[in-house]
């Protein structure tokens, strides 16, 4: 099953051709892990983003889940982090500098800015999906709508 993504175009019109695509493919399956690695895949074809993928929450810390990128810290605490900051506020959090961000926890020194956007399920945050780019001021609403979008097929 080879997928063709549209990776031209302007974001708008990429996260558009993207979602029905990802709608069908995470509507057959139902493992967790199967479907958040193929978001990061999809993100990271479409977009090129630095690093792609999903920290779940499992024992009151989140735990690095699948991702596309270069290797990445496993454990992030309530609170800490972009991450932690997102669980802990329960929404989207977007960093235009990660070198301005108090707490930021650098992953990759290529990392310039990020978006975090919470996976909810049954009214709790079951995972945060984290996006970084290797650009400045990379992510602003439109991310934060469509990554919105893409965490809800996911709940
Ligand atoms: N920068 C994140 C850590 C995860 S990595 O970027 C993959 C944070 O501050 O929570």
């Amino acid at each position: 099953m080879e997928k063709s993504f549209n990776c031209i175009g302007s974001k708008e019109e990429r996260y558009e051709a993207l979602i029905p695509q990802l709608k069908s493919l995470l509507n057959t399956e139902t493992d967790q892990i199967a479907n958040y690695a193929n978001v990061s895949a999809a993100l990271k074809e479409v977009f090129d983003f630095l690093w792609v993928g999903f920290y779940r929450v499992s024992n009151k810390v989140l735990v690095l889940g699948p991702f596309q990128g270069p290797i990445a810290c496993t454990r992030i605490a309530f609170g800490k982090g972009v991450c932690g900051f997102a669980w802990q506020e329960g929404k989207t959090v977007i960093v235009p500098d990660v070198d301005q961000f108090p707490g930021h926890i650098a992953c990759s020194s290529r990392s310039k800015s990020e978006i975090v956007v919470p996976v909810v399920k049954e009214a709790n945050i079951i995972a945060v999906l984290d996006v970084d780019s290797e650009l400045l001021n990379n992510f602003d609403e439109i991310d934060a709508k469509y990554l919105e979008i893409i965490c809800a097929l996911l709940s």
